[in-house]
Order: C-alpha cells, then structure tokens, then sequence
C-alpha cells in the first residue's frame, strides 16, 4: 500500500491530522526530524517548486532519506503545488510517495482534465494524488491568489469521481503567507462549507493549505529586533482544529517555520552583535524549528494523546 495512505488510515481511526511540513534546506529537515523522534510521530514532508529551484531535488532527495533514516516513524515525501503535469511526472520518476496537482487557478473542466492526467500516470506508479478545488487566498511565490473562492461541495463530489485524486485541498477562509487576514477583520474558517464537504466526499482526506497560525510571539519578536511584519495575524491552533472533526487529515505548515527561524535569528543578532559563525545562530534556529514542530504535532497528531496533558486537547 502507498505510504500515503497508511498514514491517512492511521489518521482517519485516531481521528487526527498529519502535519506536512515544507522543507527546503538542512536547518528545517533536521529540526522537523528532532521533533518527529522526541514524540514518535509521523509526518509529511513536503517540497514546493520554489523549493526544488533553491535546493535542488538531489539535495531534497538526500535530505529527505537522511531524515528517514534517522527517524522510527514514517516520513512521506511530498510535491506542493505541482503546477503541471511534467512537474508532477519528474516527482512521481523520482520515487515521491505522493504529489500534488493544483489546477485550482483554472477553469473547473480543464482542472478535472489536468488532474486525471496526473492521477492516471500516479496510479499506475503506486503514486498518491491531491488535487485542489476552490482558490485559497494568499501571496506566496508559486502561490498568488487575491481572493478566496470558498469550495462548492456538490462540485467537490463531481471532482473526485472524474478524476479518481485519493485528497483534496479545500477552501474554507484559511490563506498562505503571513498576511492572512485584512487589517481589523476577525479571521474566521467556514466549518459550514467544510461539514458540507465532507458530507459529500466522506471517504476522501481533506487538506488544509495556509494553515500556519502566525504565532504571535514570533511575530512581536521580529517586530522587536528590527524586522517589519505588520498586521500579520492568524487563527490559533486550538481553532484549526476544530476542522480535524470534519474530515481534514493533512494540514499544512510553512509559514510558522519561516516566522520562528527569522525571529530567533533577529533576537540573536542583536543578543550576540559579535557572533559571525553561522552554525551557532543556525543551531538556535533549528531548535525553534523543533518547537514549532512539535506544538503543531501535539495540536493536530497527537491530539487525542490523553498523555500530552489538557493544553493540547
Ligand atoms: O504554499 C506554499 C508554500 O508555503 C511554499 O511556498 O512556493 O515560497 O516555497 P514557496
Ligand atoms: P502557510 O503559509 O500558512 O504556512 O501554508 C503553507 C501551505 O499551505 C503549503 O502548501
Ligand atoms: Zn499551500
């Protein structure tokens, strides 16, 4: 069976969700990996185009199986965001366990059309797919949508049966990036449309894109030394949760890493004016990347785990 799979069976009897994190170099691998052996769980690994153009896919791929091989839990490696067939077929060739085809940006029919193409040539490798339906907003690289358009569930249910994709990435009022959320509104998910979804499509996993919180803390720190993300808020995990209950298995994290790495470089740069080795500053930045990791594993995989106390539940 597709390691994708197992684990969305797994998650689906827990009734939690796996994280899948974007990883592009060794600081955030090998902090994600940290964090995965502390509380034994498993976890996504996912790389953008972004990522594949800064890294390098040889360097992912050796990230990647070094991780496995210092990790006992199971590790996927998976595309974000593959935007074209030849993306997705270079990834599937090179031995991914599953990839995404985001064909949200184009007209309903040519998105079906894009994404069979893809599960069609995926399947037969043993290869899982996750499609995309609805625009989920947010400025990214790849990732450029001014406006949400929130998933229709009657034609969520259309898209699954003509393309055959195994999990589909939802809009319910969740965005990429830091800046989420207009100044002074309150950021709020569409549990409605979601419980609608589900209803529709009940045997496949929902994924949630633009899941990071923007953790405030990090937030204030970087505002503190130096930096200027303003007005970038999010919706607590605590709350994103909630959408765990109605289906979602896979959520997406990569801003809250971007956001905790930049913060504890900024504090240590003011704190240590005369440190010019990169691997001390790195080396505190990857135990950031392990904090975050594992608040979100704790909220989100291991939610149901009476052992981790009541914060977390
Ligand atoms: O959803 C997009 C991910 O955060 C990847 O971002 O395209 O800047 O690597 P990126
Ligand atoms: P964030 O920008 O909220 O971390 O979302 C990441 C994501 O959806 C990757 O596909
Ligand atoms: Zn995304």
């Amino acid at each position: 069976m597709n390691k994708m799979q197992t684990l969305f069976n797994w998650a689906q009897q827990k009734n939690c969700a796996i994280v899948a994190f974007n990883i592009s170099n060794m600081e955030v691998m090998k902090g994600i990996t940290a964090a995965l052996n502390n509380l034994q769980c498993p976890a996504i690994l996912q790389v953008s185009a972004g990522a594949r153009r800064y890294t390098g896919s040889d360097y992912l791929r050796a990230l990647f199986n070094t991780a496995q091989a210092n990790t006992q839990t199971t590790l996927v490696l998976h595309l974000d965001h593959g935007d074209s067939f030849e993306l997705c077929k270079d990834c599937i060739d090179h031995g991914f366990d599953s990839v995404m085809i985001d064909g949200s940006h184009l007209p309903f029919a040519e998105n079906v059309a894009l994404t069979k193409k893809v599960v069609d040539y995926a399947h037969a490798h043993d290869v899982w797919v996750e499609g995309e339906l609805g625009e989920i907003c947010g400025i990214e690289d790849a990732v450029n949508v001014a406006h949400s358009k929130y998933t229709d569930p009657a034609k969520a249910r259309e898209f699954v049966q003509k393309t055959g994709v195994d999990s589909l990435a939802v809009s319910i009022g969740t965005a990429h990036g830091a800046y989420k959320y207009a100044v002074g509104s309150t950021p709020a998910l569409r549990y409605d449309i979601l419980k609608q979804i589900h209803a529709a499509i009940p045997d496949t996993p929902l994924v949630l894109h633009g899941a990071s919180s923007v953790i405030p803390e990090y937030v204030t720190t970087i505002n503190q030394f130096g930096g200027q993300i303003k007005d970038a808020v999010g919706i607590h995990e605590r709350e994103l949760a909630r959408a765990i209950d109605d289906g979602v298995r896979k959520i997406n994290i990569d801003s809250d890493l971007r956001l905790a790495i930049t913060a504890t470089i900024r504090q240590y740069f003011h704190d240590q004016p005369a440190v010019f080795d990169p691997r001390s500053y790195l080396k505190e930045a990857m135990k950031t990347v392990t904090a975050v990791a594992e608040r979100k594993l704790k909220y989100y995989t291991l939610r149901n785990d009476q052992s981790l106390g009541q914060d977390h539940h």
